[in-house]
This record gives structure tokens, C-alpha cells and sequence, in this order.
């Protein structure tokens, strides 16, 4: 450690304890408060909460590697290892650019229509009924059947996506219960995305065809293909269905929020930013340090594991006023729930589309939306969201 840069504070606080995960916001406050880094003594990891920090090293892969370094868990890293998520430039960027031109903006412009016409039949289905959970019986049906048609996924056997995609991001976090419980479904999920080992299994023209193209011209190995496949289905189901959650739970919570949007639709799209600012489904990934780096003043030795907490910056007081406030007007389009940079989310595009199409369709069939029940978290380590969500609404006359 250099004479000016003062060593870390350590703080008791586990931010993956029950009591923390049930709402990490005022832990998250105190870590922020203590310093740019903190040596978390629960795990063997130190975390980085601030907003410009968090920023800074989501930008900087040279310092905060992302190599078999997203996990806390050096078995869980190792088996990520050469994947998409946890691997670094130059070898990220071969895999990362297999599917950039089905996820450029004018790619997904073309989904833009069929995606609408799905989310609005899901909407009528559960409006009709005028009470329903928002969360199993609306958020959840819609980023399932969407990815796994574009991966081209046969219809059946795809129960088992979403409680893997859990289970997988359950595993970046500490190998706690939680994650013991989770092992046969993970194994499952990693059985059933094996059997897609070869292009045949797969509809023709979809993405998952594409990536067993960039196998058959040598631009990525073929053992590559399933994690790649696996990293898409994995990353793009839970993260969508709980930011759609959170924006339903803010709207149904605050009639004044849903007569504004009701006001001016344009609104729609900030909202949805707001809400994955302020329950970002994924709370935060890990980084290993290359070398000694500088944060803000303080030294992170080289070797260092950190986590960079998107769930904090994003509330961070030093970057957005009042922070704690669902603020609709607000459009906090630099917001970091989709990370930044290098790793920044391959999928926020289709992630927007969907969002846009489902809460604007629930916005045109309902009057008045309320919370019919308590919502109930979902447990995770790291995928933050609902597991339920009673609403009941009165459809538009
Ligand atoms: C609201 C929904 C979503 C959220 C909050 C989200 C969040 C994130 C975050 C935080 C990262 C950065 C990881 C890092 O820095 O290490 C990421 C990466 C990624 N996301 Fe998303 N995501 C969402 C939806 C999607 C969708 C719909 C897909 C695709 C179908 C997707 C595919 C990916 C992939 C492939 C990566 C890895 C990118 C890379 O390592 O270069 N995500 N996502």
C-alpha cells in the first residue's frame, strides 16, 4: 500500500445475508458512506458502491478483469470460464460479435411488431380476469417464450428455463442454501441446453443457428457454442420478467403515477429505465483486479476480488437526487442496471422492446391498477425481483 492511498475501511455488513437481501437499500447506503472501496468481511471480497466508481471500473478491463472472475465462487468461475460474461477482450469481443447483427437496433426494430401482438394477447388474457399475480401470470410468460424462439428452442421442455436462468445467476453468489437447493435444477437446465449440441436441433434462421454458423466458418469453437446459446437464455429471462415486475409493482402502488402515465404515454419508456434503476435485477457482478488499482484515493491491491454493486450506484445519492424516489420523469438513461462498457447487457434493446410492448398494453386495457395482496420477493443473491405479485385492475371502458 503507497503512502497516499489509505487503506480500505472493513465493514461487517453481508450484503448476501437474508436480512440484507430483503432490502439491501440501507446497507447499501452505509457502504457508500464508509468509502469508494470496502473490504466486506463476510466474504473474501471487497465491493465498490458508488455510482462514478462502479462506472469507472465497468469501463476499465484492463484493471477489474472480468476472466473466470464474475463470481465470488472459484468453482463457479471456473466453469464460466471462456464464456461470453467472464471473459476479456480480445476473446469477449469474438464471442460477443457472433449475434451483434441480430441485436442491432434495426434487427430488432423487425420484433418490434410480433413481440406487441404477443404481450397484448398475454395482457387481455389476464385482464379479462381483473385479478391476477403480475408476476407468474403476466411478467413471466412473456421473456420466455421471446428468447427461447429467437435461441429457435422447440416449444417443449422449456419449463425448465426459467427457474436455470435462477439458479445460474444464484451461483454467482456466495454457495450458500440457496444455492445447494438450486443444484438439481442447474444441472437440469445445463442437460437440457447440452442437447443442443449440433445445428438440427435447432429452427433454422434463428440465433442459435447463427452461433453454430460462426462455428462452421472457425469464428468460435464449437465447444463454444452452448455457453454462448446458454449465456443468452440465461442473462435475458429473469432480468426482463423482474424489471417488468418492479415497473408494475410502482405503478400499482401509486394511483397518481398510473393517472400520469395514463396522462402521456410517452412517459412509458423513461419508467421503465426508472424502475431497473431502482430494483435493478441484477444487483451486481465481480471483477477480478490485474494491479494495484486506485479508486477515489484508495488502494485495491492486484488479486483483489471486487464487487461492483449496480444495485447502489444506481441509488447513489452523490449521482441522483433524491434517490429513493420513483421519479417517471426522471429518464435516468444512464442508469447502470444494464452494466456499462465492455460487458454492458447485449440485450437491452429486446429487454426495452418487451417492457414497452407489455406495460404499454397493460396501459391501454386497464383504467386502474392496484395491489390486491403483499408482493412477495424472490430470494436470490444476485437477480433481484418478485416472486409474486397479486394486482387487480379495472379494465378500460
Ligand atoms: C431488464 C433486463 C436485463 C437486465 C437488467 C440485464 C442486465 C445485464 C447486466 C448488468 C449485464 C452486464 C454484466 C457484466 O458487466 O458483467 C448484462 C450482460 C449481458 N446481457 Fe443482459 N440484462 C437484461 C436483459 C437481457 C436480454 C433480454 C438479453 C438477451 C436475450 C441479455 C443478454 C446479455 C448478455 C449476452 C450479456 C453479456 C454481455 C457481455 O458479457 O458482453 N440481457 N445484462
Amino acid at each position: 500500500m503507497t503512502a497516499t492511498s489509505p487503506a480500505a475501511p472493513v465493514s461487517d455488513i453481508d450484503v448476501f445475508s437474508p436480512e440484507v437481501l430483503a432490502d439491501p437499500y440501507p446497507a447499501y447506503r452505509s457502504l457508500r458512506d464508509a468509502g469508494p472501496v470496502v473490504q466486506l468481511s463476510a466474504h473474501p471480497a471487497w465491493a465498490i458502491t458508488r455510482y462514478a466508481d462502479v462506472r469507472a471500473a465497468l469501463a476499465d478491463w484492463q484493471s477489474f478483469s472480468s476472466a473466470s472472475a464474475v463470481a465470488l465462487d472459484d468453482m463457479m468461475n471456473a466453469n464460466l470460464r471462456g464464456t461470453v460474461l467472464a471473459s476479456d477482450p480480445p476473446e469477449h469481443d469474438v464471442l460477443r460479435n457472433v449475434l451483434s447483427q441480430q441485436l442491432a437496433p434495426r434487427a430488432l426494430a423487425k420484433l418490434r411488431g410480433e413481440i406487441s401482438e404477443r404481450a397484448d394477447a398475454l395482457v387481455a388474457e389476464a385482464v379479462a380476469r381483473e385479478s391476477f399475480d403480475a408476476v407468474t401470470e403476466l411478467c413471466e410468460r412473456l421473456p420466455v417464450d421471446v428468447v427461447a424462439d429467437l435461441i429457435g428452442l422447440p416449444a417443449e421442455g422449456r419449463g425448465v428455463l426459467l427457474p436455470g436462468a435462477d439458479a445460474v445467476f444464484a451461483g454467482f453468489g456466495p454457495m450458500g442454501p440457496g444455492f445447494a437447493e438450486r443444484m438439481p435444477t442447474l444441472l437440469g437446465y445445463f442437460e437440457y441446453m447440452q442437447s443442443f449440441d449440433s445445428r438440427d436441433k435447432l429452427v433454422p434462421d434463428s440465433w442459435g443457428a447463427a452461433i453454430w454458423d460462426a462455428v462452421d466458418d472457425g469464428r468460435i469453437a464449437a465447444e463454444s457454442a452452448v455457453p454462448l446459446m446458454t449465456a443468452f437464455l440465461s442473462a435475458g429471462m429473469d432480468t426482463t420478467v423482474h424489471g417488468m415486475s418492479a415497473y408494475v409493482r410502482f405503478l400499482a402502488e401509486d394511483p397518481e403515477l398510473w393517472a400520469a402515465l395514463k396522462a402521456d404515454p410517452h412517459l412509458l419508456a423513461g419508467g421503465f429505465e426508472e424502475a431497473l434503476r431502482l430494483e435493478s435485477p441484477v444487483q451486481g457482478f465481480f471483477r477480478l483486479t490485474t494491479r494495484d488499482v486506485d479508486v477515489d484515493g484508495v488502494l485495491i491491491p492486484a488479486d483483489t476480488r471486487v464487487l461492483l454493486s449496480f444495485g447502489s450506484a444506481n441509488r447513489d445519492e452523490r449521482h441522483y437526487p433524491d434517490p429513493d424516489r420513483f421519479d417517471i420523469r426522471r429518464n435516468p438513461v444512464d442508469h447502470l442496471a444494464f452494466g456499462y462498457a465492455t460487458h454492458g447487457c447485449a440485450g437491452q434493446g429486446l429487454a426495452r422492446i418487451e417492457a414497452q410492448a407489455l406495460i404499454g398494453a397493460l396501459l391501454r386495457r386497464v383504467d386502474r391498477i392496484e395491489l390486491s395482496g403483499a408482493p412477495v420477493q424472490h430470494e436470490n443473491t444476485i437477480a433481484r425481483g418478485l416472486e409474486h405479485l397479486p394486482v387487480s385492475v379495472v379494465p378500460a371502458s
